[in-house]
C-alpha cells in the first residue's frame, strides 16, 4: 500500500509539473484529488486494513494530499505568471512604429464649382432654392411653354419615368415652383442635378446645372447683361471677354447665349474653342410672358430675366479637364487634385 501511495504521489507530480494551462491543471486536480478521485480511491480502500495499520497510513495519504495540493499550487502561480507575461507580449504597442497614413478627403471639382458660383449670387442678394430630380411633365415643360410637340420631349433627349413624370432635363423647372408658391419680388439661384438622354466626351446622361432669376418690377435685359458680366469676371478673371448672342429658348423672350473668350488661348483659337477664340458658357433671356401666366404673376406690372449653365462644362474650362466622364469616374487620383 505504502509503495502504491509513493507510485501515486510520483505520477501525480509529473502530471501536474507537465500540465501547460490552468484548465488542463483544474482537470487533473479532479482526476487525483476530486471526489472520484485516484487518492479518494486510496482512502475507499483503507476500510479493508488492519486497525493498527490505519492511522499510519491515514497519516501517509494526508501528506500526500498536502504534497499535491503544494505543488497544484505552486504549477498555478507559475502558469498564471507566464499567461500575464504572454499576453503583456502580445500586447505590447510599439510607440516607435511610424503612424499609419490617413488621407483627408476633398470635394468635388462640381461641389467646389457649385458653392463658388452660389456664393458670388448669395453676395448679390439670390437665395438657393432646390426642386426635385423626378419632376411632373407640367414643370419640366408644360409650365415652361415647351410644346408637346418640342423636340425636347422626345424620348430620344428626354428619361421618361411614365407619361407625364420626366426625369428633369434642366433646373428650369424650379422657376415654376418658386415663382407658384413666392410672390414677387424673387432672386433665386437653384443648383442641381439634371438627365438627358446623351453620351460622350463632353456630354453625360447624368449633370448639374446651377440656374438663376430674378422677378421684379422695371427688370430689364440691362439687369441681365450686367449681373451675369459680373458673375462671369468675377469668377473667371478681370479682363475676361464676354459676349452675347441672339438664341431660342421656349420659356425666355428675347433669348441669348453668352460666350466667354477661351480661357485656354486668350481668344486667340485653339482646338478647345474649335479656333473661334469662344465659349459658349450659358442661356439666358427675359422671361416669357408665357411663363408668367403658368405661375399667376401678371406681366403687365413684373418682369425677369433667367439664366442656366452646366456645372461640369465650367470645371472643366476652370481647372482644365478634357474629359467630362473623369467627373464620375471616382478616380482617387484625379479627385485628390482638386
Ligand atoms: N434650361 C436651359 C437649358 O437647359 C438653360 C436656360 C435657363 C436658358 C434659363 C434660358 C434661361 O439649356
Amino acid at each position: 500500500m505504502k509503495d502504491q501511495l509513493l507510485d501515486l504521489e510520483n505520477d501525480a507530480l509529473a502530471v501536474i509539473a507537465g500540465a501547460e494551462s490552468m484548465i488542463a491543471l483544474q482537470d487533473i486536480r479532479i482526476r487525483y484529488l476530486g471526489k472520484k478521485g485516484a487518492v479518494t480511491d486510496v482512502m475507499k480502500g483503507m476500510r479493508e486494513l488492519d486497525p493498527e495499520e490505519r492511522p499510519v497510513l491515514g497519516a501517509l495519504v494526508n501528506r500526500l494530499k498536502e504534497t499535491l495540493e503544494e505543488a497544484f499550487g505552486e504549477r498555478s502561480k507559475l502558469l498564471r505568471q507566464t499567461e500575464v507575461a504572454n499576453r503583456l507580449a502580445s500586447e505590447k504597442i510599439d510607440v516607435t512604429l511610424p503612424g499609419r497614413q490617413s488621407f483627408s478627403g476633398s470635394k468635388h471639382p462640381v461641389t467646389l464649382v457649385t458653392e463658388e458660383i452660389v456664393d458670388i449670387f448669395s453676395s448679390l442678394g439670390f437665395c438657393v432654392e432646390e426642386g426635385p430630380e423626378i419632376e411632373q411633365d407640367f414643370y419640366n415643360f408644360e409650365a415652361l411653354n415647351i410644346p408637346k410637340d418640342h423636340p425636347a420631349r422626345d424620348m430620344q433627349d428626354t428619361f421618361y419615368v411614365s407619361d407625364d413624370v420626366v426625369l428633369r432635363t434642366h433646373t428650369s423647372p424650379v422657376q415654376v415652383r418658386t415663382m407658384l408658391k413666392q410672390k414677387p419680388p424673387v432672386r433665386v439661384i437653384a443648383p442641381g442635378t439634371v438627365y438627358r438622354r446623351d453620351s460622350d466626351i463632353t456630354h453625360s446622361p447624368m449633370f448639374h446645372q446651377i440656374e438663376g432669376f430674378l422677378v421684379d418690377e422695371h427688370v430689364t435685359f440691362g439687369d441681365l447683361k450686367g449681373i451675369l458680366t459680373h458673375f462671369l469676371t468675377s469668377y473667371f478673371g478681370k479682363d475676361l471677354g464676354v459676349r452675347f448672342r441672339p438664341s431660342f429658348f421656349p420659356f425666355t423672350e428675347p433669348s441669348a447665349e453668352v460666350d466667354i473668350a477661351c480661357v485656354m488661348c486668350g481668344g486667340k483659337g485653339c482646338r478647345v474653342c474649335k479656333g473661334t477664340g469662344w465659349l459658349e458658357i450659358l442661356g439666358c433671356g427675359m422671361i416669357d410672358p408665357e411663363v408668367f401666366k403658368s405661375v399667376h404673376y401678371d406681366a403687365e406690372k413684373v418682369s425677369g430675366f433667367a439664366f442656366g449653365m452646366g456645372l461640369e462644362r465650367i470645371a472643366m474650362l476652370k481647372y482644365g479637364v478634357s474629359d467630362l466622364r473623369l467627373f464620375f469616374e471616382n478616380d482617387l487620383r484625379f479627385l485628390r487634385q482638386f
